[in-house]
């Protein structure tokens, strides 16, 4: 079964991405509400980056890394415990990506029109 350059490295690879850009917000997170301790001046002006278009946008490319990478988990956790699923990664994959656009596309869809609705408003 070749792996380089096919599903099983994509879905890998996209993966580790996903994780390690989850993991840098749950950091900047931590970095936000310890600045409750900073004072309320300085945590309203920190959250205040947050409606930046630029960071909205951010977070639904978050939102996307979230639904991928809990979807590939489970894929890769359902191969830990039944390794004959290996045989079947990639039709195993192709439903990943099913569900993926399933969730992600009307979440997308939501987030997209209330940052354009803040726009309209001024922000
Ligand atoms: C929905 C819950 C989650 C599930 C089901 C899940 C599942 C997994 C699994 C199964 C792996 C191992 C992948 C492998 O062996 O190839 C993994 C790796 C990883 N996860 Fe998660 N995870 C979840 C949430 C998170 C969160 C919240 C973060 C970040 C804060 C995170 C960050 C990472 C990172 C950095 C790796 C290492 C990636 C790598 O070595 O390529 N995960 N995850």
């Amino acid at each position: 079964m070749l792996y380089k350059g096919r599903e099983g490295m994509w879905s890998w690879i996209l993966h580790r991405v996903a994780g390690i850009g989850i993991l840098l917000f749950l950091l900047l997170h931590i970095v936000d509400i310890a600045l409750i301790g900073a004072g309320p001046e300085l945590f309203e002006k920190f959250l205040g980056l947050y409606t930046h278009p630029l960071f909205r946008i951010m977070e639904i490319a978050l939102v996307g890394a979230v639904f991928y990478h809990a979807l590939n988990g489970i894929r890769v956790i359902l191969i830990d415990f039944w390794p004959r699923a290996a045989n079947f990664q990639r039709p195993i994959f192709y439903v990943e990506m099913v569900v993926f656009v399933a969730l992600f596309t009307p979440t997308a869809y939501l987030m997209i029109r209330a940052l354009l609705m803040a726009q309209g408003q001024g922000g």
